[in-house]
């Protein structure tokens, strides 16, 4: 069966569109199975390199135990032997990977009404993507209005012009 358990976030991204000081920065979603002590709960910073075998190197010698208990031993941190594997997710700002320049993010990605990068942030206008439907539909009539009422005009004008050049009034 899928585990749908939530993973844990190891750095939060606490921007917000009310706070005047936030940006919008990419980040790339680590996602991961990380071990973890279940007693002291808390994430283990397990030992992954060495140059020899023997020393817990996880790379080394593949084995969690050692691995763990040495590598929280050099984080100074607590261990008490017992591990389970949790999901996580970690924010990494985008200096590792970087897309090629043909890659780059399209401002139509996000400036979308379908399905745009930012579908999911409501609570602000953001052009391209919300519209008002009276305001559009305002629009289009103040277009329309605009050309019957410049038809009108123009021939009154042609109609107007034609009389005047008949008439006794003509000055040319
Ligand atoms: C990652 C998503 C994203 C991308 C890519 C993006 N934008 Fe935006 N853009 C936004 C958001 C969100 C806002 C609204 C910001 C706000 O209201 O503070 C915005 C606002 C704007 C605005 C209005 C600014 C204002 O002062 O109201 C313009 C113009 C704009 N973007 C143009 C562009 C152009 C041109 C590109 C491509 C070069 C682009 N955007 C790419 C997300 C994006």
């Amino acid at each position: 069966m899928e585990d749908t358990t939530k993973p844990i976030v190891m750095n939060k991204l606490n921007g917000s569109y009310a706070d005047s000081e936030s940006k919008i920065i990419p980040v790339k979603v680590h996602r991961a199975i990380q071990p973890f002590d279940p007693i002291n709960k808390i994430l283990i910073q397990p030992k992954l390199y060495s140059d020899k075998k023997g020393e817990g190197a996880f790379w080394k010698d593949f084995n969690w135990e050692t691995a763990s208990k040495e590598g929280m031993k050099d984080a100074g941190l607590p261990f008490s032997g017992k591990i389970t594997f949790v999901k996580t997710e970690m924010n990494w700002p985008i200096n590792h990977q970087v897309s090629f320049a043909k890659d780059a993010v399209q401002c139509s990605e996000c400036h979308t009404r379908e399905n745009g990068r930012l579908a999911k942030l409501t609570d602000f206008y953001m052009p391209g993507r919300d519209y008002s439907r009276f305001i559009d539909l305002f629009g289009v009539w103040n277009i329309i209005l605009a050309i019957i009422g410049i038809i009108i005009h123009a021939s009154l004008r042609i109609f107007f012009r034609k009389k005047i050049k008949n008439g006794a009034h003509n000055e040319n």
